[in-house]
């Protein structure tokens, strides 16, 4: 059998790629600085956690030593924490090697290397480490996740708003979808000793109709409110480098996303 190691597979998009794991019956560790208790929305049953520092390195070889793949779905957001991206990912990978993990698997965000915004320069240096590891690797660039698009609607409640960037489009996915095509990548044939691809969701909306769904879906009624977004990350969406029709691999719309999960 199989076996797996998720690095941060207690967060968002780690949680769903546990379950997806379980559920094809994937031996399955999980690699975080805290294990979730067993009442909470993190923890899925079949798993095994292991307390790890990515930074310290605290836990890491022992908690690899047996995986055949290693799937990273680390995140630093702020930019204190930033560093879990790319020393991080230098430690994850050393300690890889060293355990004779086969298969190194990224999760990162479509055309991230062609922004400014400094959380994506975190995330494409960390890309360049995967694609010099001394592993295998294939880096999988996913769309936005609906959950981040419903978390920017749900940003103006306060204000009895919906914010809506002017010229924007998304083409969002849903974490059980990017958990299907990431476990793919990490067990099925690769493409070369570096190899990536993308993915999209199932659909491109403009934020202003994705706004009209959410406003349906949650019963909100906030008023849908236009706005500039400055900055690197508002030139990067203006600019649709956001999106990748060409490979929309997601399944589950945004409206299906919002009726099964109800945020
Ligand atoms: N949000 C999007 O729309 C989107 C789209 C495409 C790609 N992505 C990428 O998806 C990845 C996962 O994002 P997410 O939102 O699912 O992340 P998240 O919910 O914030 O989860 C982060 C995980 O990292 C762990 N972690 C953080 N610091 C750590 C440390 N020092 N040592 C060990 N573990 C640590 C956390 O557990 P502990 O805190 O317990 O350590 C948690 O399990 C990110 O790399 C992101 O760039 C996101």
């Amino acid at each position: 059998m199989i076996s797996i190691a998720v690095a941060g597979g207690t967060g968002l998009a780690g949680s769903a790629v546990v379950r997806e794991c379980l559920r094809r019956g994937l031996e399955t560790r999980v690699l975080s600085r805290h294990s979730p208790g067993a009442e909470t929305p993190a923890y899925v049953e079949g798993a095994s956690y292991v307390q790890v520092d990515i930074l310290s390195g605290h836990g890491l070889e022992d908690a690899l030593v047996g995986a055949d793949v290693v799937i990273d779905t680390l995140n630093g957001q702020s930019r204190a924490a930033r560093a879990v991206l790319t020393l991080g990912a230098g430690n994850l990978l050393r300690a890889a090697a060293a355990a004779g993990v086969r298969r190194a698997t990224l999760l990162s965000i479509v055309n991230v290397d062609r922004s400014a915004f400094s959380y994506y320069r975190a995330k494409a240096e960390q890309e360049t480490a995967y694609a010099g590891s001394a592993l295998e690797s294939v880096t999988v660039r996913s769309t936005q996740f609906h959950d981040l698009v419903a978390g920017m609607f749900a940003s103006g409640r306060r204000l009895g708003i919906v914010p809506v960037f002017r010229g924007t489009s998304f083409q969002s996915i849903s974490t059980a979808d990017v958990a299907r095509l990431l476990v793919d990548a990490a067990t099925g044939p690769v493409q070369g000793t570096h190899s990536g691809f993308a993915v999209g969701g199932p659909k491109v909306q403009s934020m202003r109709e994705l706004a009209n769904e959410w406003r349906a879906a949650t019963g909100s009624a906030g008023r849908v409110v236009e706005m500039p977004l400055p900055g690197a990350f508002g030139r990067f969406l203006r600019e649709g480098l956001n999106l990748v029709p060409e490979a929309a691999a997601g399944r589950e719309t945004f409206s299906e996303w919002l009726r099964r999960v109800r945020p």
